[in-house]
């Protein structure tokens, strides 16, 4: 298949057949949903989201248990348990580890580095990737504008031209928007080692996110996925992409009383921004583990406009695969026959 072997860098570096990664998701990634992703190919990535310590060592342990392959464990380096999960996990035998929230420190890629771990973090333009390069990060991952969760600025489009086209130093994973097979190959052709999908994979059965959330997905179009607005500078927020319910009217009101308290000197910046990151984990978690699809937080990609069923990961997985390979015989059918029309 023409499929494997341009494959082969991002398969040999995250060892599972395929080089497609399901991206950690808080509330979503859990142990049901990396079992299910690395049964069938797939590079699993549990979320450590905020979980308290017991938890967190909980699900790691389990997965040690139960899967057979590799998986990452996803650890965001802003939220107030990081410190603790983080030596958690140094002291498990989990092969990879996903930073992310904000740029790790070199000593933390360093620590995990030495006890033998493969480490990935995202990259969100020219000058994040070279000092995470420098750090000594295995692979890149870049998460385009249009994924789910907390985002960068910057589209896939452009961070493909400004990041990808130019580093080739360690794998670069993509992400952001991506559905289908058809989409996969083309990154592939452009030299991504592989590809990161989140929404496409909480919309599978086996997720275990509540019925009521899967249900909106599914009927939600792309433009519903919106980005949240930061109103003021002086409480710098990370944009959240989430479709558009009354939990978006809760944010901006949290924000509006957070601005005020600052400039009445009632809160610190940090307590603000701590109560910000608050509100998303709990929000989140109201959505995905309650089914309050009212108020809390539906966060996905624009790429659950492109998504109508919710389906076994079985047929994700080969419909991925499916689509891809098609889609590569087509562009080779398509040259061979220019390049011979050319020479004749
Ligand atoms: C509900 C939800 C929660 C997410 N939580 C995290 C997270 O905890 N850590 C992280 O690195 N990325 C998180 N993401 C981003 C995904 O890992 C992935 O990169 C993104 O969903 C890709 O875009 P797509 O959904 O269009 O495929 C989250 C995404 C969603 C939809």
């Amino acid at each position: 298949m023409i499929f494997d072997r341009l494959s082969e860098r991002g398969t040999r570096f995250l060892n599972v057949k395929y080089p497609i990664i399901s991206g950690g998701m808080t509330w979503v990634s859990n142990v049901a949903l990396v079992k299910a992703v690395s049964q069938h190919g797939v590079f699993p990535v549990l979320a450590g989201g905020n979980l308290p310590p017991d938890a967190f060592e909980k699900e790691v342990d389990q997965c040690l248990q139960e899967l057979t392959g590799p998986f990452a464990v996803n650890l965001i380096t802003i939220a107030p348990n990081y410190k603790t999960q983080f030596e958690i996990l140094l002291s498990k035998k989990v092969p990879f580890v996903v930073f992310a929230g904000g740029i790790p420190r070199k000593v933390d890629i360093e620590r995990m580095k030495k006890v033998g771990k493969k480490t990935m973090s995202f990259a969100s333009d020219e000058s994040i990737a070279s000092q995470q390069i420098r750090f000594g990060i295995d692979a890149l991952l870049l998460e385009g504008s249009e994924a789910g969760g907390h985002i960068g600025h910057v589209s896939l489009v452009i961070l493909l031209q400004q990041v990808l086209f130019r580093f080739d130093q360690v794998p670069v994973f993509v992400a952001g928007g991506i559905a289908i097979g058809r989409m996969v190959a083309h990154l592939l052709l452009m030299g991504a080692a592989g590809c990161q999908l989140g929404t496409r994979f909480a919309m599978s059965e086996e997720c275990t996110a509540h019925p009521d959330f899967k249900k909106t997905l599914m009927r939600a179009r792309a433009r519903q996925a919106i980005a949240t607005p930061q109103y003021d500078s002086k409480l710098p927020v990370v944009a959240v992409r989430a479709i558009k319910n009354k939990g978006t009217e809760d944010f901006g009101r949290l924000q509006l009383r957070l601005l005020r308290e600052l400039e009445e000197g009632k809160i610190s910046r940090e307590k603000a921004q701590y109560e910000v990151e608050n509100f998303w984990m709990g929000a989140l978690r109201r959505a995905v583990v309650e089914g309050d699809v009212d108020h809390g937080s539906l966060m996905v990609g624009q790429s659950v406009g492109l998504i109508r069923e919710i389906l076994p990961m079985r047929d994700i997985v080969e419909n991925l695969v499916r689509e891809a390979e098609e889609e590569l015989i087509r562009i080779k059918e398509g040259l061979d026959g220019k390049l011979a029309h050319e020479t004749s």
